[in-house]
Parts: C-alpha cells; sequence; structure tokens
C-alpha cells in the first residue's frame, strides 16, 4: 500500500495549523464520498477498482491474443491528455529501460496524435510503413483535433497497406457510448469499440481500457494493477485522520496556503518521469481555475538536481516537493573494488547503486528543508503493477480530496477551450 510521511513539514507547519487542515481534508472526503460537491457526476472513478472483474479484463486481454495472432510487431496508441498519459506513465514504469535497443518481444507501443508536429507525424508513418502495424484510438470525446488528425493518417495507411477488411481488425477504438465523431466512425467502419462511460473524466482515465488496453498491449499483468487499485480503494475509503490520501491533501493545501504556490513532483527513479506527466495533467487540470490552485511541476533527480537543483535549493521560496519513492528496487548492482583507486571511489566498493541512490535522496531532503521547501514522501515497495495500480488510485483520492478543500470543482476543464477556439478560427474551422 501507498505509505505517506509528512515529517519532511514539520519545520515548516505547527501541529494546530495541520490539524485545522486535517479537519476540511476529513469534510471534503465525505463530500467525494456521498457525492455531494462541485461535478459529482464524474465520480464514476471512485468504485472503479471494486467494479473492474474478469470480463472487463479478458476484454482488453481479447485485443492482445488477436494482434498476437496476426504478429502484430507495433501499435500505434493515439489519444492526448487523460487518454494518454496514464498508459504512457504505466508503460514507461514497467518497461525495460532500453527495451527497444535490446530487441524486446510482443509488440512495441509507440504513441501519436498528443501532438501537432509535422516532423512528428512523417517520423510515425516512417515507422508504421516498416512494421506489422495495429492502433488502438482513444478519445472520449471522440472530437479532439490532435488524435484525430493522427488517426485520420494512420487508418489511411493501414487501408492502403492491409485492404479495408483487415485494416478494420487491426483498429480498437475507446470512446464515449454514444456522441463524438469517433463513435459514429467506428459503428460505421465496424471497429471493436471499448466505452468510456460518461462518469469518468479523462484524467482519470486510467484504470478503464483507456489505460489498460494499451498496458496490457505492451504485456504488462492488468489484473495485478486492477487488484493494487482495489485495494487502495478499500483502504483509503477509510475515513480516519490517519489516512494517507486525507493526510496528504491536509498538508499540500496548508502548504499552499501558506505561500508555496508550487509543487514538485520528484522522484530518484527515471522511470517515473512519465508518471510526474501524468500528476502534472492530474493536478493542474483539477485544481488550476477560478484563479488558484498549486502549479504542478515535475523533476527526475539525481539528474534534474544537476539543472533546476539550483533554483530548487535557493530560488524563490515557493515550492514544496513530493517524492516518490520505490522501496526496494528490483535489481541489484555493486560497486566493483579497483586495486588502483584512480577514480577514488573505493570508498563505495561493494555497495548497491541504490544505496548511494538513497543516500542522495536523504542528502537531498535534508538540504532542500534546510533551503525552505517543505517535503512530502509518497513510499510504494516496489515498481510492479500492483503498486502503480494503487499509486493511481491514491492520487486520484487525493486529487478530489484536495480540490474540494480548495473550493474548486475537480472535473471539469473549462479553460482548455480557450486555445482550441482560437486555433479552430485560425484553421477556418467551419462554424468559428
Ligand atoms: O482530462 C481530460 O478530460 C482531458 O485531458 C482529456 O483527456 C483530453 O483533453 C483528451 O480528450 P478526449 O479523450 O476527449 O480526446
Amino acid at each position: 500500500m501507498v505509505k505517506v510521511d509528512l515529517q519532511g513539514c514539520d519545520s515548516f507547519v505547527s501541529k494546530e495549523q495541520f490539524n485545522e487542515y486535517l479537519k476540511k481534508a476529513r469534510a471534503a472526503q465525505v463530500v467525494l464520498q456521498e457525492e455531494s460537491g462541485a461535478g459529482n457526476d464524474f465520480l464514476g472513478w471512485q468504485h472503479l477498482p471494486s467494479s473492474t472483474g474478469k470480463a472487463e479484463i479478458e476484454a482488453c486481454l481479447g485485443v492482445v491474443d488477436r494482434w498476437i495472432g496476426k504478429e502484430v510487431d507495433l501499435v500505434v496508441v493515439i489519444g492526448i491528455g487523460g487518454s494518454y498519459l496514464g498508459a504512457k506513465a504505466a508503460i514507461e514504469a514497467l518497461s525495460h529501460s532500453f527495451a527497444r535497443e535490446m530487441g524486446g518481444h510482443g509488440p512495441q507501443v509507440v504513441f501519436a496524435g498528443e501532438n501537432l508536429s509535422e516532423d512528428y507525424t512523417a517520423e510515425l508513418l516512417d515507422l508504421v510503413s516498416q512494421r506489422n502495424t495495429a492502433c488502438v484510438v482513444i478519445s472520449k470525446s471522440g472530437t479532439t483535433t490532435e488524435p484525430a488528425v493522427a488517426f485520420r493518417l494512420v487508418k489511411d495507411h493501414l487501408e492502403k497497406t492491409y485492404g479495408k477488411k483487415d485494416a478494420c481488425e487491426r483498429i480498437v477504438a475507446i470512446t464515449d457510448k454514444a456522441r463524438g465523431a469517433l463513435k459514429s466512425l467506428s459503428n460505421q467502419e465496424g471497429y471493436q469499440t471499448f466505452v468510456i462511460e460518461d462518469n469518468i473524466g479523462g484524467r482519470f482515465s486510467v484504470l478503464t481500457p483507456v489505460g489498460l488496453v494499451p498496458i496490457a498491449l505492451a504485456g504488462f499483468d492488468i489484473e495485478a494493477m486492477v487488484r493494487g487499485a482495489k485495494d487502495a480503494e478499500k483502504a483509503l475509503s477509510e475515513r480516519s485522520d490517519d489516512n494517507p490520501a486525507v493526510r496528504y491533501a491536509a498538508m499540500r493545501n496548508l502548504l499552499y496556503d501558506a505561500g508555496k504556490k508550487i509543487e514538485i513532483y520528484a522522484s530518484f527513479n527515471p522511470k517515473l518521469q512519465y508518471l510526474g506527466e501524468w500528476l502534472k495533467q492530474l493536478f493542474g487540470e483539477s485544481e488550476g481555475k477560478d484563479g488558484k490552485g498549486i502549479f504542478p511541476a515535475s523533476a527526475v533527480f539525481t539528474t534534474d538536481l544537476h539543472s533546476m537543483g539550483q533554483y530548487i535549493q535557493q530560488g524563490e521560496r515557493i515550492l514544496m516537493e513530493t517524492v516518490i519513492t520505490v522501496d526496494n528496487a528490483s535489481r541489484e548492482v555493486t560497486i566493483p573494488a579497483d586495486p588502483q583507486d584512480l577514480d577514488g571511489l573505493n570508498y563505495l566498493a561493494a555497495k548497491h547503486v541504490e544505496h548511494c541512490n538513497r543516500m542522495a535522496q536523504l542528502g537531498t531532503k535534508m538540504a532542500h528543508i534546510d533551503g525552505g521547501v517543505p517535503n512530502m514522501d509518497i513510499h510504494i515497495e516496489r515498481l510492479d503493477e500492483y503498486n502503480l495500480g494503487s499509486l493511481f488510485y491514491f492520487f486520484e483520492v487525493v486529487c478530489g480530496i484536495s480540490a474540494y478543500v480548495l473550493g474548486v470543482n475537480p472535473f471539469n476543464q473549462p479553460g482548455v477551450e480557450a486555445y482550441k477556439k482560437n486555433m479552430f478560427k485560425l484553421l477556418e474551422k467551419p462554424g468559428y
């Protein structure tokens, strides 16, 4: 289970202040659970893990089997925002860092439709033209421009390469049950479709087929991921001062009100880089509205200590830090002794690389606290499907509670429309 350690905030807040915010977070938890707050028609994610059974898992795995049967070696997953970042975060976290360079096995999953870069698109088309390709297109609204453009191009390639009938068997659409161009297109072309329920917003959809189908296609155990989320659902439903989601939500709001306007989501594991991206979307889109909200940033240490470290240590004192720690590394590497010790590293001989990483983490925590950056630690036992499932669910609950403490609707994103309107006008879209 996810554990939260807030001791790194002790020198910044008093017990009384924390207890006051704990009360607010407890009240917000009730609002969330009783579905009485703003955006309460978007709470389908709350009981999603416990309502995901064998049939739902098998439906996702059916896509894997079907495409393995066709010897598909490349799956293009098309989507943006919540229809992209969860799967990307999970696949990056669980994959071998050099999977591609090492040949890998099973289909390679690549992402598209999350940008409008012509160079990226052209290079994607170079790749699909060399490989045995299938495509998962994900858009809840079914109208988002970026994935729609990518899908039009990939669909065209598949139809030209394999013929219309086979292309149809190489496309899976994940979309809303009734609305949107993607739904009507899928009905007309006969694609296999998965439905995203109306009451689950994009950034809360990683544990639906939006995340599970791509994660399964990348070869990971989605049943274990859902089991982790299910256990978290049970544990985090507790109405108690010890509930880690409630405590963390209380502390980050208290720090925000005390002037810490930016939260850095950091980890000491590069596999979690995209978890940081997922968190930025989850919290940024849920909280940043009505002129308020913690600004979410992300960093991977020790890498970014050599770039962002200077600012974090001594720049404007508006930062707080949430560090996601994987307690146990999956592999072991010890540093060898060297008879000559020309690099002066023999003091580390026989030590694990992860031991050095831990000491770097501890040293960083002490330095940042001394420098005025409160530290919150989120722990998972190991980086696997089960723990990642519980971590996703944990942050979703934190986000719902936190946003209610802040006093905003966590489940809408009206601000995202502003750029779209201008872009449509500039592109001369009919009606704009
Ligand atoms: O969280 C959200 O709702 C958004 O980030 C959406 O996921 C994103 O805009 C993509 O939308 P859609 O799935 O409708 O294409």
